[in-house]
């Protein structure tokens, strides 16, 4: 299936008029690993807060999309497209009018693939604000009255690497479908040596760094790494470990790790895995509703804000424009 070269513009349409004099910007919030529990309530306190929360600063700061990072259904996805988690677990919980308008666009984490995937992009066709077109895709957008270009490539980090046990700990170790994985990263290679825009992200479920539980993934800091330095890739979004946290690394990349969207862990367990002086922030409070991140572009920089359910900012970290070349 290679359906990763299908091209989606965003039409940024914000339906809510934000605060006058702000400056023109992409504004979006990255959310990963919000996705409930298999029985019911189909939820936890920390979704429905960070749904909340959502909807708050949609009105507030404004959105206009979320980026979803993966492990949206736990623990084992969905069955099918009828599946009743899109409801009890999406539909049911981001319900406020505020968020109504919002498109979400989603990638799939390593609980997603536990069940079908297939079924959450077939879904694109049912939901409204739903769009996962392919299992990679990018996406490209405007900062608004400008010509100053986004690009976010959506990658598949499960079928990049191989599936992981959670619970034990484990680094994902190859490949089901070798093949796969070396078309979607020459995919990823070809597009990012063409971008010429302004700001270029890439989002996938797992870290490439982060000292948490999971730690740094091998197979990422490998093969993705690497081209993020040299393809001058502003950031590399991702959730996987239940935390918040900002990195970043001596050629400037940003790593914006955003896995509280649903569990809180506290653990550091990895902390000397990761190189001296990436770690910027780290916040993995058990007593947490956890959070996310919203990212604000305009034309001179990116500004990331790590926002706790409860409302409260907790950091920011900015990130300046790519020199075109
Ligand atoms: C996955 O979901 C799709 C869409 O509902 C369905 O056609 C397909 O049969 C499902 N696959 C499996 C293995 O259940
Ligand atoms: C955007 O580009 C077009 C075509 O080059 C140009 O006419 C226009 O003035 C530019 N707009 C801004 C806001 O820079």
């Amino acid at each position: 299936m290679d359906t990763g070269t299908l091209l989606l513009f965003l039409h940024i349409c914000v339906g809510l008029p934000l605060a006058q004099g702000a400056a023109p910007a992409l504004r979006f919030v990255a959310l990963g690993d919000w996705g409930g529990v298999p029985n019911a309530p189909f939820h936890t306190a920390r979704e429905m807060a960070n749904a909340k929360e959502l909807a708050r600063t949609a009105q507030t700061l404004g959105t206009d999309f979320v980026l979803a990072l993966g492990d949206n259904f736990y623990f084992t996805g969905v069955h099918d497209v009828d599946d009743k988690r899109f409801q009890e677990t999406f539909e049911d919980v981001f319900s406020d009018p505020a968020l109504r308008n919002v498109p979400w666009y989603v990638l799939a984490g390593n609980h997603d693939h536990l069940g079908n995937v297939s079924a959450q992009i077939a879904y694109t066709k049912i939901s409204k604000r739903w769009h996962f077109p392919s299992l990679y895709y990018r996406l490209r957008a405007r900062v608004p009255q400008t010509n100053v270009t986004v690009a976010i490539f959506m990658l598949d980090t499960v079928t990049l690497c191989g599936n992981s046990d959670d619970f034990l700990g484990q680094q994902p170790q190859r490949p089901r479908d070798p093949e796969l994985a070396r078309t979607q990263l020459s995919w990823l290679k070809k597009q990012l040596a063409e971008a010429r825009d302004d700001y270029v992200l890439v989002a996938g479920h797992y870290p490439i760094w982060s000292i948490a539980e999971h730690g740094p993934t091998h197979c990422l800091v490998k093969q993705l790494l690497p081209l993020l330095a040299k393809y001058k890739v502003t950031a590399y979004l991702c959730g996987h470990d239940h935390n918040l946290q900002f990195l970043q690394d001596d050629s400037g990349v940003g790593y914006i790790l955003s896995g509280a969207g649903n569990f809180m862990d506290p653990s550091k367990k990895h902390r000397r895995k990761v190189p001296e002086g990436f770690l910027r922030f780290h916040y993995g409070d058990e007593n947490s509703l956890g959070g996310f991140v919203h990212v604000e572009i305009s034309a001179k920089e990116l500004a990331a804000t790590y926002i706790e359910a409860s409302g409260k900012s907790l950091f920011k970290a900015r990130l300046p424009r790519r020199s075109r070349s």
